[in-house]
């Protein structure tokens, strides 16, 4: 941290490099982050930050790679800071969240449109509606009869009223999060977890209106998006691949990389695939693709060679301790770890030599056992022809730690470890 108080200030403002980590006041919903929340998201300064500080090193730096961009904010960071930016992710509705967030849209055209769609969106032609309500397992017990068909009735809108494909995603957007909020699930928490019978009965939600307040915040985001994006020499690009492959990216094309992976696997850490499954139902995705998206992720699948080496002492030593309590939790532990291995592998192809990169990680706790992943991640990246360049730590604000926002969502497994972030920085030697 303390060489962040020797940086001169002769920087733009957007270059300038933060002093302080913690970032406690800001305001991390400001233009297009607002739109969707997502888990475990980075909060943009530390995205911005980390970008300005990359420049500083390497100021003729054209192009940004974040391999597991979730809700996309480093992109939309990379894309105001002029850099040519692409993003993956496996997650199909974070593909969706980063699309929306890193699309500019002029401001009549989206005024015109959405003012088409609000005359339809009445109380008056909802009760008359008699269209399709789509059918999938599990619909009436996440969702009222009522809100099915409110939910039904503004996706039927959606799709007859907007004709330009980005305001369409926008609205998408929007109405997924209507999805969630509409839902029978107790908000705030990433996995399904049903209301109380108590507090479901009390439960009538205003779909429309909802609806319509996310979309207003969502027009309003995007008015100062839009102005950012004025000179940027190329919109964001985001693909959907493994990021342990990655062949739809060019190779050896990337100046930078800053990313924050997942912590370890969706069933025990973050689950990214419930959070998205009822809005990926509503969306119109496959039932195969809205439910398997946590099988998907990094250590989801049984299958690697756990004979394989991982080349990290750090995991090794990991992995000895917990399997002394628990070898079967020992080799998810393992699986996961191994899958990040190849995504590295994969991940340094696309970057020329010289390239930097950011990984922004916690530290998570198994069986009482911390898994010191930002080591993990250096010990890696060595092994694959990196050189480590710095550590830096940032305090996670209490205000963003209680469960409802907590990176985990397994008991026992926040704690001390989970209030810092770690932030490594490297080079790649080519
Ligand atoms: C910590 S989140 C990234 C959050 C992001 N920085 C943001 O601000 O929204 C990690 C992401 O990795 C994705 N992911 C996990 N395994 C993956 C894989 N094998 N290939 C591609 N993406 C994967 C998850 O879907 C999740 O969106």
């Amino acid at each position: 941290m303390d060489g962040f108080l020797m940086i001169p200030t002769r920087f733009p403002l957007s270059l300038q490099q933060p002093e302080n980590w913690d970032f406690r006041e800001a305001d991390t919903k400001e233009g297009t982050h607002v739109i969707h929340s997502y888990p475990a998201m980075m909060i943009p300064p530390v995205a911005r930050g980390l970008i300005a500080r990359l420049r500083k090193i390497k100021p003729e730096a054209q192009s940004l790679l974040d391999p597991f961009c979730g809700a996309g904010t480093v992109l939309v960071e990379g894309a105001r800071q002029g850099l040519i930016a692409w993003g993956n992710d496996l997650n199909p509705l974070a593909v969706r969240i980063a699309s929306a967030r890193t699309t500019p849209i002029a401001e009549e055209v989206l005024s015109r449109e959405l003012n088409r769609l609000d005359t339809q969106l009445t109380p008056c032609a909802l009760s008359g509606w008699r269209g399709t309500i789509p059918e999938f397992a599990g619909r009436d017990f996440w969702f009222k009869p009522e809100v099915t068909h409110a939910l039904a009735f503004i996706r039927a809108q959606i799709a007859a009223q907007l004709t330009n494909a980005h305001i369409r995603t926008l609205a998408e957007m929007a109405f997924s999060e209507t999805v969630r909020l509409a839902s029978n699930t107790r908000n705030g928490e990433f996995k399904l977890y049903r209301l109380p019978a108590a507090k479901l009965a009390a439960f009538h939600p205003d779909v429309l209106g909802l609806f319509r307040q996310t979309m207003r915040r969502y027009q309003e985001g995007l008015r100062t998006f839009n102005i950012d994006l004025q000179n940027a020499p190329a919109l964001p690009r985001i693909v959907r691949e493994d990021a342990r492959s990655l062949t739809s990216i060019p190779d050896h094309f990337f100046d930078l990389m800053v990313s924050s992976p997942p912590y370890g696997d969706s069933r025990t850490t973050v689950a990214y695939g419930q959070f998205s499954r009822l809005s990926l139902e509503w969306l119109g995705f496959s039932p195969e693709q809205a439910r398997t998206v946590d099988r998907q992720l990094l250590g989801g699948r049984p299958g690697s060679d756990p004979t394989l080496a991982i080349p990290s002492l750090a995991v090794q030593q990991g992995i000895h301790a917990i399997a002394s309590h628990d070898p079967v939790r020992a080799r998810q532990v393992y699986l996961f770890y191994h899958d990040l291995d190849q995504a590295i592998e994969a991940i340094t192809r696309k970057l020329k030599p010289g390239a930097l990169c950011a990984w922004v990680v916690a530290n998570r706790t198994v069986k009482r056992i911390v898994l010191p992943t930002h080591a993990i991640i250096r010990e890696l990246s060595l092994a694959h022809g990196y050189e480590w360049l710095e550590d830096l730590t940032r305090n996670i604000p209490n205000k963003r730690m209680p469960l409802s926002n907590s990176p985990t969502n397994v008991q026992g497994e926040t704690g001390a470890t989970m209030t810092q972030e770690h932030m490594v920085i490297l080079r790649y030697r080519g």
